[in-house]
């Protein structure tokens, strides 16, 4: 049946913490202000979660309102997604947290760790039980409580992060032009010592020691990750492009990964695409990881910047390292 079943997203939510931490709240912790914040990144506020939540529940709020505006039950998903790097426990994956306080009782339930590229290897999962016909109705959801790994003493990664949860609903539909048109999933392992989170996993389990060292913390080399996110955010996109047939200026919308506005900019200028087709909002929120395309997807939507038919290119790299894009025909 492949090639009459397109997946297509027919809803979408998000959730933001109430905690906001201003770029100035930050300044009076580590030694660092709101000039260079704003100069070197583009953020001015992020969200932070309370500390009796944890990512599931951003999850649930941002799936709730997804189901809500696709008008679909949460007993009639088939499979939910989650992108995170920052689960409730090691094990079980979120994903079935989600799914038994969904009650989404016949749905099949994963988490997919691959950065901030999350979401994205999620939708191009989920897109392809959909297109096969195995599945009708998915869950994809990008989510991540970064504040909770962050050493909030190393200015030169606690002023980038933030915390939030996004989520879309996918259809598969068959003979129609909208949907998800192409994607692309890129990997190189080789990079992985440029951003991870030593602790806690086989190879450094949790110690006296291991906390000591502070292991337990997200670790990054920022330069080298800004080198690697210029190169690959455009190469994404491009690539994703040429796969579909289509080119640049057949976008009406690109949402890029939020990490940081000069990267943003990167992209745009590679793709020689004008400021009014990208949706930003990393000003008010930070990096979110996983959370940065399907929160940016929600928000644009919602504020009706979208029309139906709409060419949308979502992009994203990530820890892993990973880097991915899709294509996709706006149905709403
Ligand atoms: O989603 C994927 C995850 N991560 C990313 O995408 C991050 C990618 N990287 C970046 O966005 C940028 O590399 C950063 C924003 C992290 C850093 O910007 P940069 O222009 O590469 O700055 P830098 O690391 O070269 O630091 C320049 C200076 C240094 O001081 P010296 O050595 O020149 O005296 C830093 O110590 O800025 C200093 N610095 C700060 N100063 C004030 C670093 N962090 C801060 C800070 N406040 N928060």
């Amino acid at each position: 049946m492949k090639g009459s079943l397109k997946a297509v997203i027919t809803g979408t939510g998000s959730y933001l913490p109430d905690q906001i931490v201003t770029n100035d709240d930050l300044a009076k912790q580590v030694d660092t202000n709101d000039e260079w914040i704003r100069t070197r990144t583009g953020i001015r506020e992020r969200r932070v979660l309370a500390e009796d939540l944890a990512t599931s529940d951003m999850c649930i709020e941002a799936a709730r309102k997804a189901l809500e505006d696709a008008g679909i039950a949460a007993a009639d998903l088939d499979l939910i997604i989650v992108g995170t790097v920052t689960s409730d426990m090691l094990f079980p994956s979120t994903a079935c947290l989600v799914q038994h306080r969904l009650e989404a009782l016949k749905a099949a339930a994963f988490d997919v760790s691959a950065g901030c590229t999350g979401f994205l290897y999620g939708l191009v999962t989920a897109a392809q039980f959909l297109e096969t016909g195995m599945y009708r109705t998915a869950l994809v959801i990008g989510a991540d409580t970064l504040s909770r790994v962050i050493d909030w003493s190393d200015r030169s990664t606690c002023v980038l992060f933030g915390d939030g949860a996004g989520a879309v609903v996918l259809e598969a539909v068959s003979n129609t032009d909208y949907g998800i048109l192409g994607s692309y999933l890129g990997a190189d392992g080789s990079g992985a010592h440029l951003l991870n989170l030593p602790g806690g996993g086989s190879r450094c389990p949790a110690t006296r020691d291991s906390v000591e060292k502070g292991l337990h913390h997200l670790r990054m080399e920022g330069k080298e990750v800004f080198k690697f996110a210029v190169k690959t955010m455009g190469e994404a996109a491009l690539h994703v492009l040429k796969e579909c047939g289509l080119s640049q200026e057949d976008v009406d919308f690109l949402i890029p990964h939020q990490a940081n506005l000069r990267i943003v900019d990167a992209a745009l200028k590679r793709l020689e695409l004008p400021s009014d087709r990208v949706y930003t909002n990393l000003e008010k929120y930070g990096n979110m990881s996983s959370a940065s395309v399907p929160v940016a997807l929600d928000e644009a939507a919602r504020l009706g910047k979208f029309q139906k038919g709409n060419l949308l290119l979502l992009i994203a790299f990530g820890a892993g390292l990973t880097w991915g894009g899709v294509a996709l025909r706006w149905a709403k």
